[in-house]
C-alpha cells in the first residue's frame, strides 16, 4: 500500500491547480455525512457507520479523539517525517445525485480544507491526494460520475509528514473544516482570472492587469470562443478571441530580428522602441499559454481602495461559446490600490499608513474550527469597530469568504502561508524532501488570492527558521506577484538591519519598545517596521500598549504591527457532572500540552470584548483633540485628523461638561472640514471650556467630546462612537480636608479598627493573585520566593495624637521579610473615619504586586458607584481607553471572567467608591488621591487557587483594595515585562482614604 500520509515529496496528487474563480454551477455537498473513525489510515472501515457533520472536526463531534493543545511541541514524540502507530483517520461518505443539467458537463470536486491529508475516491474509484490542511483541494471527476445516484468517499488522516509543517500553536483537531462541493463547468471553461488591481503615479487613475486562462479539451481552443469583461468604471465591454497564443518560432532576419538583437546586446532604442515595439514582439517570443487573454486597463477617476475607504468595482468576466452563449459568467470584485515600500516606508496609495493590526486564527468554541461567514464578518465587523485597520491571517490561508469581506470591510490583510515547523524549526525548511511541501503552500496561497485588493503582503508562513525552501518559496512569489511586499519574521529574527532577501518587512515578535525605537534611530533600519506580533493578550494584560503607540507615532521607520491575538481559543467542554467551562490544554487528558498558553485573545472564547479592547479602540481614535490650558480657558481645542485618506465629513461630535461626574451641559460641536492628516482650531461652544462657577470647592469639572459616524457605515450604525477626548476644567484644586470630630475610632485589642459594616478591618496587602503575565514572567515567582501572598501581623504600638489614634505595627512576610506600617485613624466631624497610612518596603521586596489596603464588609453592599476610571477595567499601564466618570454596576459585575482567574476588575483613577445594600445604606471609600481600587466576592487566594472561572465561588462578603500602588500589567507571558515606571519597589508609601457609612 502507497502511503502518502508518509511522503514529503509528495503535496498532491491528481489535484487541479490553484486558482481564483468562483464557478457558479455548484452543488453543496455539507450536511451530515456517513462516519468512521478508523485507527490509523492502513485500516479497513467496517460495517457500522456513524454520522458527523460536514464542514466539522470529528474532535468537536464526541468520537473518541479528543482536541489537544501544544504551543512548540509536537503531540507526539517523533522524528520528522516518521508517525505515531494511533493516528487517527475519518473516513467520510455520502451519496448526490448528479443534477441532470449536469449531463455532459465538466465536474470537480472541491473540498475547502482537510486537516491533514486527504484521499478521495468517488464511486469506488481513486480520485487523489491532497496536503495543506487550509487551503481547498479540487478534482476533475468527470469520468467517475454517473447519471442518478454517485458514492463519494473522503478518507482524513490526521497525523502525516504534514503535521510538522503544520505545527501552529493552536488546537490540533481532525477533520473537513470548509464547505464540500461539487461544480460544473463545460468543457471549455475559465481556468483562471488574474484580475491584479493597481493605482498609477497620479493616484486617481485605477490600473488592472486582467488575465483570462480559458481551459479547453484537445491540443487548441476550436475557434469562435471568446471572452468578455466588462468593469464599473469603463463604459466598453472588452472582448476577445480565445486562440493560440501567436508565436515567433525563430528570428532570422529583418527589422524585428534586429530590433531583438539591439536590445540583447545592449544598442541603442528609441523610446517607442522600448515601450511599445519591444514589449509586443518580446510577447511573441516568449508567448503566453494558448488560450490566454489580457487586457491592462486603466480607469480614470476612481476611489482609491484603502481601509479608510474600501471601495470596490465590478468585474465581470463572461466566456462565450462561438454560438454567442454565455458558458460561464462570474462576478468579481476589485479594488484600486498601490502597495509599495520606500525606503524604511511601505506605502499604501502613497500614505505611510499606521498598521493597526491583529492576528486571527480560525476558531470557534463550538465547532472548533468551523466558521461561518456570519461569525467571519463578526469578527471584522468587531475589529473594525475597536479601531483595528488590519489582520494577519495567522498563520494559515483563511477561507476565500474572509478576504472578500476584509475587501468590503475595509482591512488591510497579511495573507500567511499554511507552513509552521515550530519544533524543527531549523531543520526542515532546509530539507529537501520538504521543498514541494515549502512552494506549493506559498504558490497556491497566491493563485487563490492574488485578486483582493485587502491583501497588501505574503507571508511566508511563521516561526519556521529560514532555510532555502523559504528562499525557493520567496522566489517564485517575487516571480508571479511583484505586486506585493513579502513578509517573514524568520528572516529577519537574528538580523534587523540586514538585505533581508525574503522580507520586504522587518516584523519582529514581541519586541520591547526601547528596542524598535533603538532600531529606528540608528540609521541602520533598512525597512519598514512593522511588528508580526505584540502586546501579547493572555489573560488581564496588553499594559503599555499605549506606550508603544506613543513610539509608533513618534518614531519615523516605526509603523504599527499586530496584537496577538484575536480569540481566546476556550472550547465549550461539558463535565461529568453537566457544568459547562471554557477547556484549554490538558482539559481533555490531551498530553503533552501547553496549558491555558491558548487563552490568549482580546476577546473570550464567545467573541465578547475583553477590556483590553478598548485600550485599543482609543489608541486608535481617528480623531484626537488636543488642548492646552490657555486655548482651553479661550474656549478654543485643537482637532487632529489622524486619518491617512479621509476627511471629517463621515463623523459628528458632541460634548458634555460634568462636574462631580453628574453632566451639567453638553451638545453639538460642529466638526471643521480637516484634510486627512491636518489639524484645525475648533472653537467651544460658550461654556464648554470652563468649569460651572458655581461648583463646590474641590469637586472636578471635566469636559468630553466624542466622535460619532453620522452615518451608518458598513461596520457600525449611524451614532456609533468611534473615540472621545478628555480635559479638566477645574484647576484642580486640594480637596478640603475633612474637620475632625474630636472623638476617638473603635479599634481592638490589636490596633485594628472595629467597624459595623466590616467584617475584616483594613489590613495591609502587598500581593495579588498572579495575572498569567505575572505567572509567566518572572513576578508571581519572586513573590513566592520572598512571601508576599500571606502576611504576618504583629503589633508594635497604639499611641493617641491629638485626636487621632496611631497604629504600628509590622507585617511580615512568609520569607522573613519585614514591612513597617503605620495607620493613623481619626473620626471626622462628619462622623467618617479617616486613615492615614505609611508602608516602608525594605530593599529586598524589589517588585511588588502592590502596596494598598484590603479590608472586607458586611453581606449585601452589591451596589457600586465611583468616580474615578471607567466603565470597564483599568491598570496603571492600561487605563488610557478610560474615562473620567461617575459610573455604576454591581460587586458582581465588576468581576472580569478571564477563563484562567487572575487579578482583575480594577480600576484606576479612582477618587471615591459607594458600596451600597438593596435598602440604600452602605459606605462611601473616599481616597486621598486617585488610587487603583477593586471591589470583588474574590479573596486574591481564592482567585490564585482556582484553574477555570467556574470553580470559584464568590464569598458574601466585598472584599475591597485601595491601593497605594499597584503593579501594571505588561504583557510578560510573551514578551516584555510592564515598563518600569509601572513597577512597584522598596521605598516609603503614604496614602490616605476616608469610610463614610451612608444612609
Ligand atoms: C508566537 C507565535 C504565535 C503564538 C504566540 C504566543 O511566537 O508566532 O503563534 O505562539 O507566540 O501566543
Ligand atoms: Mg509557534
Amino acid at each position: 500500500m502507497l502511503k502518502p500520509w508518509l511522503a514529503p515529496e509528495l503535496v498532491a496528487l491528481q489535484r487541479l491547480p490553484m486558482h481564483s474563480v468562483p464557478h457558479p454551477d455548484r452543488l453543496a455537498l455539507d450536511g451530515t455525512w456517513k462516519f468512521q473513525l478508523l485507527p490509523r489510515p492502513e485500516s479497513e472501515p467496517g460495517e457500522t457507520w456513524n454520522e458527523a457533520t460536514v464542514p466539522g472536526m470529528w474532535t468537536m463531534q464526541s468520537f473518541d479523539d479528543a482536541p489537544h493543545y501544544t504551543n512548540v511541541q509536537m503531540p507526539f514524540e517523533s522524528r520528522p517525517p516518521q508517525l505515531p502507530e494511533h493516528n487517527p483517520t475519518g473516513v467520510y461518505e455520502r451519496t448526490f445525485e448528479l443534477p441532470a443539467t449536469w449531463a455532459g458537463r465538466r465536474v470537480v470536486l472541491h473540498v475547502g480544507a482537510a486537516e491533514s491529508v486527504l484521499i478521495v475516491s468517488v464511486n469506488g474509484e481513486d480520485v487523489g491526494v491532497s496536503k495543506d490542511s487550509h487551503l481547498a483541494a479540487e478534482f476533475d471527476v468527470t469520468p467517475l460520475v454517473r447519471r442518478g445516484t454517485n458514492t463519494v468517499r473522503l478518507k482524513v488522516v490526521k497525523w502525516s509528514d504534514a503535521t510538522f509543517v503544520e505545527d501552529q500553536d493552536q488546537w490540533w483537531h481532525g477533520g473537513i473544516s470548509r464547505s464540500v462541493f461539487l461544480y460544473a463547468t463545460g468543457a471549455v471553461h475559465l481556468a483562471d482570472i488574474r484580475a491584479i488591481p493597481g493605482l498609477a503615479d497620479d493616484l486617481t487613475t485605477g490600473t488592472l492587469d486582467l488575465s483570462i486562462e480559458v481551459d479547453f479539451p484537445g491540443l487548441a481552443p476550436e475557434p469562435g470562443w471568446t471572452v468578455e469583461a466588462r468593469l464599473e468604471g469603463l463604459d466598453e465591454t472588452l472582448r476577445d478571441m480565445v486562440g493560440p497564443a501567436s508565436k515567433l518560432e525563430w528570428l532570422r532576419y529583418g527589422p524585428e530580428k534586429e530590433l531583438m538583437d539591439r536590445r540583447t546586446f545592449g544598442g541603442p532604442l528609441s523610446d517607442e522602441e522600448r515601450d511599445v515595439t519591444y514589449p509586443a514582439l518580446y510577447r511573441r517570443l516568449v508567448p503566453d499559454g494558448d488560450g490566454i487573454v489580457r487586457w491592462r486597463l486603466e480607469v480614470p477617476g476612481v476611489v482609491p481602495w484603502s481601509a479608510e475607504q474600501p471601495r470596490l468595482y465590478d468585474l465581470t468576466v463572461v466566456l462565450r461559446s462561438p454560438k454567442g452563449e454565455a458558458a460561464e459568467e462570474v462576478a468579481l470584485r476589485t479594488g484600486f490600490r498601490r502597495v509599495e515600500i520606500r525606503g524604511r516606508d511601505m506605502l499604501v496609495n502613497g500614505a505611510r499608513v499606521f498598521i493597526r493590526g491583529v492576528n486571527r486564527h480560525d476558531f470557534d468554541q463550538e465547532t472548533g474550527r468551523v466558521v461561518s461567514v456570519e461569525s467571519m464578518r463578526a469578527d471584522l465587523v468587531q475589529m473594525k469597530q475597536f479601531g483595528f485597520n488590519a489582520v494577519r491571517t495567522s498563520h494559515y490561508p483563511n477561507d476565500p469568504a474572509f478576504l472578500d469581506l476584509t475587501d468590503e470591510l475595509g482591512l488591510y490583510v497579511i495573507d500567511e502561508a499554511d507552513i509552521e515547523s515550530h519544533a524543527f524549526q531549523s531543520t526542515l525548511c532546509d530539507d529537501s524532501r520538504y521543498l514541494a511541501q515549502w512552494v506549493s503552500r506559498v504558490s497556491r496561497m497566491a493563485e487563490r488570492d492574488k485578486n483582493h485588493p485587502s491583501i497588501i503582503a505574503w507571508s511566508l508562513g511563521n516561526e519556521s527558521g529560514h532555510g532555502a525552501n523559504h528562499d525557493a518559496a520567496a522566489a517564485w512569489l517575487r516571480r508571479y506577484d511583484p505586486s506585493r511586499p513579502l513578509h517573514y519574521e524568520g528572516a529577519i529574527r537574528f538580523d534587523w538591519g540586514s538585505d533581508q532577501g525574503i522580507s520586504d518587512l522587518t516584523c519582529p515578535m514581541y519586541p520591547e519598545i526601547a528596542s524598535i525605537v533603538a532600531h529606528a534611530t540608528s540609521a541602520g533600519q533598512r525597512h519598514p517596521l512593522i511588528m508580526c506580533e505584540f502586546s501579547h493578550a493572555m489573560g488581564n494584560s496588553n499594559g503599555t500598549l499605549a506606550e508603544y503607540w506613543d513610539a509608533i507615532e513618534s518614531t519615523p521607520g516605526l509603523q504599527g504591527g499586530f496584537i496577538w491575538e484575536w480569540w481566546d481559543h476556550g472550547l465549550v467542554q461539558t463535565l461529568p457532572d453537566g457544568r459547562r467551562r471554557w477547556a484549554y490544554g490538558g482539559d481533555f487528558g490531551d498530553a503533552p500540552n501547553d496549558g491555558n498558553f491558548c487563552i490568549d485573545g482580546l476577546v473570550w472564547p464567545d467573541r465578547k470584548p475583553k477590556p483590553a479592547l478598548w485600550e485599543h479602540k482609543q489608541l486608535a481614535s481617528p480623531v484626537r483633540a488636543k488642548v492646552d490650558r490657555p486655548n482651553l480657558l479661550r474656549g478654543r481645542i485643537e482637532l487632529e485628523n489622524r486619518q491617512h485618506f479621509r476627511d471629517l465629513g463621515w463623523l459628528r461630535a458632541r460634548y458634555e461638561v460634568s462636574v462631580d461626574g453628574e453632566i451639567v451641559g453638553g451638545g453639538k460641536l460642529p466638526l471643521p472640514s480637516i484634510a486627512p492628516g491636518g489639524r484645525a482650531t475648533v472653537e467651544l461652544p460658550e461654556g464648554a471650556g470652563r468649569a460651572p462657577a458655581d461648583r463646590r470647592d474641590g469637586v472636578e469639572a471635566w469636559l468630553t467630546i466624542s466622535f460619532v459616524t453620522a452615518n451608518a457605515e458598513a461596520w457600525a450604525p449611524a451614532g456609533f462612537e468611534v473615540g472621545w477626548s478628555q480635559f479638566r476644567l477645574d484647576d484642580a484644586a486640594d480637596p478640603v480636608p475633612a474637620a475632625s470630630a474630636g472623638a476617638p475610632v473603635s479599634i481592638d485589642a490589636d490596633g485594628l479598627l472595629v467597624h459595623p459594616l466590616l467584617s475584616a478591618p483594613p489590613m495591609l496587602s502587598l500581593w495579588r493573585a498572579p495575572t498569567d503575565n505575572d505567572r509567566i514572567g518572572l513576578a508571581a515567582g519572586l513573590w513566592q520566593a520572598v512571601g508576599t501572598e500571606t502576611l504576618e501581623r504583629r503589633l508594635t504600638s497604639i499611641e493617641p495624637n491629638g485626636h487621632a489614634t496611631v497604629v504600628r505595627s509590622e507585617y511580615e512576610t512568609k520569607a522573613g521579610l519585614r514591612v513597617r506600617h503605620e495607620q493613623t485613624l481619626r473620626r471626622d466631624a462628619g462622623g467618617g473615619v479617616t486613615v492615614i497610612e505609611v508602608a516602608e518596603i525594605p530593599p529586598e521586596l524589589t517588585d511588588l504586586a502592590r502596596v494598598g489596603t484590603v479590608f472586607e464588609t458586611v453581606p449585601g453592599l452589591e451596589e457600586v458607584e465611583w468616580f474615578g476610571l471607567g466603565p470597564h477595567e483599568s491598570y496603571p499601564d492600561r487605563k488610557r481607553g478610560a474615562r473620567v466618570g461617575r459610573w455604576r454596576s454591581t460587586v458582581s459585575d465588576l468581576y472580569v471572567p478571564y477563563v484562567r482567574p487572575q487579578e482583575n476588575g480594577g480600576r484606576a483613577g479612582v477618587r471615591w467608591l459607594e458600596l451600597r445594600g438593596e435598602a440604600g445604606g452602605g459606605l462611601r471609600v473616599a481616597l486621598g488621591e486617585p488610587g487603583q481600587v477593586s471591589a470583588t466576592h474574590f479573596r486574591a487566594a481564592d482567585l490564585a487557587a482556582a484553574s477555570h472561572d467556574i470553580d470559584l465561588a464568590p464569598r458574601a462578603a466585598t472584599i475591597v483594595h485601595v491601593d497605594a500602588a499597584h503593579r501594571g500589567l505588561g504583557t510578560a507571558s510573551c514578551g516584555p515585562d510592564t515598563l518600569p515606571q509601572y513597577l512597584v519597589g522598596p521605598g516609603t508609601y503614604r496614602w490616605s482614604w476616608t469610610l463614610h457609612e451612608l444612609s
